[in-house]
C-alpha cells in the first residue's frame, strides 16, 4: 500500500483519523476473557497483543496498553512506524516495521491480534498462516473497520468507466467486510454489525480524515476532479448551513 508511504500521509493520519472508542476494545477484551486464557501474573494483564497495520498507534495500539504487559504495533510503512514511535508515551507499547504476513514475534507468544482498519490491505492466506504460527492457545484476532462514505462520490465512482476506482480493498470495506474473503477463518467467532461511534470534529477536519482514506486519495487526486471536489465540499457545507470551515459537527463513524 505504498500510497501510505510518506511522512506528510503519516502526518495526516495521526492529526484527523479519529481514534477507536475505549468500548470497542473493552468488547474485544471480554472476548479475549471468554477464550479462558491465562494472565501472565497478578497483575492481570495478558503477555503480549500485536496490532498489526498499526499506522501511527494512536487510534488503536494504545488502547490495548492496560491490558498486556506488552503491546506491539507493526506496520510496512517505515514512516507510519516513525509517527508512532516519536508519538509513544507508553513504556510497555513498542512499534516495529513489519509486514502482517511475517510477524516479529515468536511462535504461540500472542494472546491477541487485533486489526484496524487494515485487514483489506492483507494477503490473507499468508497472513493468516502467520497468525497460526503466533498465536496462543485461546488466541484471537480481532479485526474492525470504519468506512465514511460521501453519497455524491461512491455515485461518481459507480458511474466511472475507470475500474482503478473500484479496486478490491474498497468493495471489502463498502461490503462491511462480509466478502467471504474477509472472513475470519476460525472456528469460534463473533461478528458485530451494529457497532456505531459519533466524533465531534469541525468541517475542516472532516474533510482532511476523508482526504486520508485510500479511496478519496486516490480518487481526488486526479487533477480533473479536484475542481468538481471542491464544489462538492461547498454543497457539503451548504447542507450544514454554513460557510465556516470551523463550524463544528458530529459524525457517525
Ligand atoms: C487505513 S490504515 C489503518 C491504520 C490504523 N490501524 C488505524 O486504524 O488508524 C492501514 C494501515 O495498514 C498498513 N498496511 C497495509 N498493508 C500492510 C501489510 N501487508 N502489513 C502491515 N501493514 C500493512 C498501512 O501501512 C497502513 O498504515
Amino acid at each position: 500500500m505504498a500510497s501510505v508511504g510518506t511522512t506528510k500521509v503519516a502526518e495526516k493520519y495521526r492529526q484527523y483519523r479519529p481514534k477507536y472508542p475505549p468500548e470497542l476494545f473493552r468488547i474485544i477484551m471480554n472476548f479475549v476473557r471468554g477464550q479462558g486464557t491465562q494472565c501472565s501474573n497478578s497483575n492481570s494483564k495478558y503477555p503480549l497483543a500485536v496490532d498489526v497495520g498499526c499506522g501511527p498507534g494512536l487510534m488503536s495500539t494504545v488502547f490495548l496498553a492496560p491490558y498486556f504487559d506488552k503491546v506491539l504495533g507493526v506496520d510496512i510503512s517505515e514512516s507510519q512506524i516513525e509517527q508512532a514511535t516519536l508519538n509513544n508515551k507508553h513504556r510497555n507499547v513498542e512499534y516495529s516495521i513489519s509486514p502482517a504476513e511475517s510477524l516479529p514475534v515468536e511462535d504461540n507468544s500472542v494472546t491477541l491480534i487485533q486489526v484496524a482498519t487494515a485487514l483489506h490491505w492483507f494477503d490473507h492466506e499468508k497472513f493468516y498462516r502467520e497468525c497460526d504460527r503466533v498465536l496462543a492457545p485461546g488466541g484471537v484476532i480481532a479485526a474492525f473497520c470504519y468506512s465514511v462514505f460521501i453519497t455524491v462520490i461512491t455515485e461518481r465512482l459507480n458511474s466511472d468507466e475507470n475500474m482503478a476506482y473500484k479496486a478490491k480493498t474498497h468493495q471489502f470495506v463498502v461490503g462491511r467486510y462480509s466478502h467471504s474473503e474477509m472472513e475470519i477463518p476460525y472456528p469460534e467467532s463473533l461478528r458485530i454489525d451494529d457497532f456505531y461511534f459519533s466524533v465531534k470534529s469541525t468541517i475542516r477536519n472532516f474533510f482532511h480524515f476523508y482526504e486520508t482514506t485510500s479511496l478519496a486519495k486516490n480518487f481526488l487526486k486526479e487533477p480533473e476532479i479536484q475542481g468538481w471536489w471542491e464544489s462538492c465540499k461547498k454543497r457539503l457545507m451548504k447542507a450544514y448551513g454554513t460557510i465556516k470551515h470551523r463550524r463544528s459537527v458530529d459524525i457517525q463513524i
